[in-house]
């Protein structure tokens, strides 16, 4: 039985500029044929580790492999990688076909060759028919196809995305998430996309990893990263969230600084003082004292409500702190104002985070 290889191995990477630590001591293995996403803010350092994978900067510190062979040091040229940038980069004065071929052109790969791959990368990115036009007469979606073609035409075994699709407005955005996303699989090569959009990296990938400030904080499915955040920045930073300070009073319980209690599970040692995460949409919003004192309610005020025609969302006071909810859905709008009310959620719904 074979074992089987990492498309890319990340061990101990630290990448400095000057005093600038741009990416500091990642870890990280993507799976073949994984769609993953390396999301985060703007300079969390996701361009500089995928420039290190692409072999465009190389790593202060550590090592990278791609299927099993050490590239650190690799011209970008000995990688079997391909990146697609944000500014697509295209050659203006080329045709589509032009600007595909080009690569394969320059390692002299020639007819009939050429030609079948030029033609299959063509129809994978829907672009037949588009072929003697110049970048200057296609719109923005279509450019950007053009650019993955470009990679595609290549074979690479891992494709390297960097906020392909962020010159893109929303709509043509969602519908080259999907486009993307279908392609990925239809092709089967490993992707790593960054982006600094979380919704976008929910929508599309099979696991994403969390940056910030140059370090690594989580890895994961898009469930487990929204569901179990790991700690108080990707809870922030992943959805809309309540973070209510808390401490740790048993392995199952955390204390409110009034004196009310949630059931939620922890390994932080008891009197730590950590946050729990409830999502908006999983809090719901009754008339006081219908809720069980189980740990999964909190008695509150309603204290402001915004309609947003597919949503009702209540900022309820509890205690010294504000709690959103967000009620999916509602007709009517049954709370007003100074409403005493009780919040509760389903055990499980709030999950403990430290820092
Ligand atoms: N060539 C360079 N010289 C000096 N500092 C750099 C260089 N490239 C990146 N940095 C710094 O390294 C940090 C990480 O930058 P990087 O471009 O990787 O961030 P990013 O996560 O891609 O951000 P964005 O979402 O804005 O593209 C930033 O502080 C940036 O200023
Ligand atoms: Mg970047």
């Amino acid at each position: 039985m074979t074992e089987s290889v990492a498309a890319v191995e990340i061990d101990g990477v630290t990448k400095r500029f000057d005093d600038v630590v741009a990416v500091d001591n990642v870890d990280l293995a993507i799976d073949d044929g994984e769609f993953f996403a390396l999301l985060g803010p703007s300079g969390c350092g996701k361009t500089t580790t995928l420039r290190m994978i692409a072999g465009l900067d190389l790593p202060t510190e550590g090592s990278l492999r791609i299927f099993g062979d050490e590239v650190g040091m690799a011209p970008p040229d000995r990688r079997p990688v391909n990146t697609v940038f944000q500014a697509y980069a295209l050659f203006p004065h080329m045709t589509v076909r032009q600007n595909i071929e080009f690569g394969l052109r320059m390692r002299r790969v020639r007819n009939p060759e050429l030609g079948q791959r030029v033609a299959e990368a063509i129809g994978m990115v829907r672009l037949a028919g588009m072929e003697e036009r110049r970048p200057d007469q296609l719109s923005g979606g279509q450019q950007q196809r053009v650019a993955l073609a470009r990679a595609l035409v290549n074979q690479p075994k891992v494709l390297l995305l960097d906020e392909p699709l962020g010159a893109l407005d929303l709509k043509l955005r969602q519908e080259m998430q999907q486009e993307l996303k279908a392609l990925q699989r239809e092709v089967g090569i490993t992707f790593v996309f960054v982006t600094h959009d979380q919704e976008e990296a929910l929508a599309m990938s099979e696991r994403i990893g969390v940056m910030s400030e140059g370090r690594l904080l989580q890895v994961g499915t898009p469930r487990e990263i929204y569901e179990r955040p790991a700690s108080r920045f990707v809870a922030d930073f992943i959805g809309r969230t309540n973070l209510i300070e808390a401490s740790v009073e048993s392995p199952t319980m955390v204390r409110l600084a009034d004196g009310a209690r949630i059931a939620a599970e922890t390994s932080m040692p008891t009197g730590s003082q950590v946050a729990v995460s409830l999502r908006p949409e999983r809090v719901r919003l009754q008339p006081r004292g219908t809720a069980a004192a189980d740990g999964s309610s909190l008695d509150g005020e309603v204290c402001d409500i915004t309609y947003l025609g597919h949503a009702v969302v209540y900022a309820v006071t509890v205690g010294s702190t504000s709690v959103e909810v967000r009620s999916e859905g509602e007709v009517g709008e049954p709370f007003a104002p100074g409403d005493e009310v009780t919040i509760n959620w389903d055990h499980g719904a709030a999950a403990v985070v430290a820092d």
